[in-house]
């Protein structure tokens, strides 16, 4: 997957990007990642990117000129074979979620345009956004964290990514459940042990724990996410149990 960043402050992702799964997945040509510096395409001689809102109110807004510019590089640069999404960062956004992760990790190309100040001038979010996206309803400082999260959650669902114990497919929300607790040596730790289960060798009774566990979680912590699960029979009985125990 190819995927370019617009943004005024390219230093911010230097680690997250080079680091650990990511950086490994650069390393295997599996993801192609690289960030622009907005200010580089500016026209302004003291290399301004910002201005004064029309119509007046607080903050600066991003201009239109760069944007567009740095935009125009990038789509020169890519080639005509290569049809990307363009994703604006913003708290207007649809929000994030796995399944928004799972459609843009199909996408042969990415193209992140972030904001930074009060945001960018509507224009260039008019005619060159195809996607807009918030992480949350929440306010960020500008549209780069926004971006990193986006990037991390859709590039280790890219086949190869992922080595197979680093596997999502058991994680919290493939299932549409969360995920069940994990735990590793010592069995014993400090009077606190691991349950039983998992150290007994049967793969069938520490499957039936790990499943009971993710539904429990799931009914306590975001019960939300059960109508959205298909459940067996017997699933739908121990959340009628857990229902029953309140
Ligand atoms: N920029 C600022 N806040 C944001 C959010 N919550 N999601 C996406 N982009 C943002």
């Amino acid at each position: 997957m190819i995927v370019r960043v617009l943004t005024l402050f390219p230093e911010m992702f230097k680690n997250t990007l080079g680091t650990s799964i990511l950086q490994r997945a650069r390393e295997k040509a599996l993801l192609d990642i690289e960030c622009i510096n907005i200010r580089d395409y500016t026209d302004n001689k003291h290399k301004k990117v910002d201005d004064y809102p029309y119509g007046g109110g607080a903050g600066m807004v991003m201009t239109p000129q760069p944007i567009f510019d740095s935009y125009k590089a990038v789509i020169n640069s890519l080639g005509s074979a290569i049809n990307p999404k363009t994703i604006y960062m913003s708290p207007k956004g649809k929000p994030f979620n796995q399944q928004a992760a799972e459609a843009l990790a199909k996408e042969d190309c990415l193209i992140f345009i972030c904001g930074h100040y009060e945001g960018i001038d509507q224009r260039a979010i008019d005619y060159l956004v195809t996607d807009e996206i918030s992480i949350g309803d929440y306010v960020l400082t500008g549209g780069e964290i926004p971006a990193m999260v986006v990037i991390d959650a859709v590039a280790r669902l890219i086949p190869g990514v992922l080595s197979q114990e680093e596997s999502y497919q058991e994680e919290s929300f493939y299932s549409g459940l969360l995920e069940y607790p994990h735990y590793t040596r010592p069995r014993d730790f400090r009077g606190m042990e691991v349950p039983e289960v998992l150290t007994s060798g049967d793969h069938k009774k520490i499957d039936n724990w790990r499943r009971r566990k993710s539904l429990e979680i799931t009914f306590k912590k975001r019960p939300d996410l059960l109508k959205n699960t298909k459940l067996t029979a017997k699933e739908v009985k121990i959340i009628q149990e857990l229902k029953d125990s309140l």
